[in-house]
């Protein structure tokens, strides 16, 4: 097994450490850059399926029901698709409303959790187009879609997700820009411009996990605290809750993610001068309105932790600590800004002495509902 682990403590870390590998693999071959071309069967093969679509519904569950929320933001961005994202345990006892032109992504690491499996059946059974996007080749998800795309990020022994949800999201992104490019929604130097930004992901990963030195330094200031929220908006919004969803699962740390507006609605309640605050506040998107959702945070004493693009100055003077990620292009900032958050429940859960890799009560692969 520590032959397994590459020199790692545990397969989580390797597995984050992977991920600018992963998210090249998966990728490559696809990318044609020079050419400006997105290459994937799946989705050429099925064109007419896609453009005359009314809208995609994307199932799934736990970290890969995050990715599906990033990927509702790129589509409906991109593609103007109308994109519906659910957990694929309430959509299959719903009885949900589905035509013969809707098209449903399944996102399944495993390919092989239940409910997911279950939601594709019914989808199948109302005449709705499956589309899979899975890790492990040949699952049953797999199989049992019309049509796929695997994400190559080779195997994932952490329970908790990690290179799955990149290698996701950059599949995704893919499949989003090929069909803006058809549909004639994204121009051709943004599409190239984006090609070129997704071609440098994988550098600037390498970048992010630079800090995780610093990471594990505020780990340590942070691992006795009993509850940490973690705001994000726009495309951060997903990451926010997967954030909290890693630090839950293995340090078994009370965490919440939240959309950094609604923080009115509720969550202030619980802020006092014992509450890390994850704030994802990258430049693009709605940094202004991020930035005053600090100022209030600060103004009642929690404990600020900044996610911040490099170079960052106004997070900078408010927050306790920023933890830097080089720019991209905002739909692609998840792939950067997931990085710190993954290697911050990492730090936390070994300081206290958790099963990283086989947390309590979860499993890999949940093949009953
Ligand atoms: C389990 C795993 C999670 C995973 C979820 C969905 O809960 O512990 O890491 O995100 O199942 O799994 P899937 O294989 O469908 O992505």
């Amino acid at each position: 097994e520590q032959i397994e682990k590459g020199g790692y403590d545990h397969f989580m870390l390797k597995e984050i450490y992977e991920q600018p590998k992963a998210i090249n693999d998966t990728y490559r071959g696809r990318l044609l850059r020079d050419e400006a071309i997105i290459k994937m069967a799946g989705i050429e093969d099925n064109m007419k399926k896609f453009l005359n679509a009314n809208r995609i519904i994307i199932v799934a569950c736990g970290t890969s029901w995050h990715a599906g929320l990033v990927a509702e933001y790129i589509f409906e961005d991109l593609a103007r698709i109308p994109v519906e994202v659910e957990y694929a345990s309430e959509f299959r006892y719903r009885n949900p409303v589905i035509t013969e032109n809707d098209i449903l992504i399944a996102i399944s690491q495993s390919g092989e959790t239940a409910d997911t499996l279950a939601a594709i059946k019914l989808a199948k059974s109302k005449g709705a187009f499956v589309f899979g996007v899975c890790n492990v080749v040949g699952s049953s998800i797999a199989r049992e879609s019309d049509a796929g795309a695997y994400t190559h990020a080779g195997p994932e022994i952490g329970v908790a997700s990690t290179k799955a949800f990149t290698t996701q999201i950059t599949v995704l992104s893919l499949i989003a820009l090929r069909l803006a490019r058809a549909k004639g929604t994204i121009s051709s130097s943004d599409y190239r411009h984006h090609l070129l930004e997704l071609e440098m992901i994988p550098g600037k990963v390498e970048e992010a996990l630079k800090s995780d030195a610093l990471i594990k330094s505020i780990s340590q200031v942070y691992k006795d605290s009993p509850n940490f929220l973690y705001l994000g908006r726009g495309y951060n919004f997903p990451v926010a809750l997967e954030g909290a969803l890693k630090l839950k699962e293995i340090s078994y740390i009370h965490a919440e993610g939240y959309p950094a507006a609604e923080m009115k609605h509720g969550p202030i309640a619980l802020i006092d001068e014992n509450m890390p605050i994850v704030v994802i506040a990258t430049k693009k998107g709605h940094y202004e309105k991020v930035v005053s959702n600090i100022q209030e945070i600060k103004s009642r004493k929690g404990k600020i932790i900044g996610i911040v693009t490099e170079g960052d100055v106004q997070v900078k003077e408010l927050a306790d600590h920023v933890i830097e990620v080089p720019e991209t292009l905002e739909p692609l900032t998840p792939l950067l800004t997931t990085i710190p958050l993954q290697l911050l429940s990492y730090h936390i859960a070994v300081m206290l002495n958790k099963n990283v890799d086989q947390p309590r009560n979860l499993a890999k692969s949940v093949t009953v509902e």
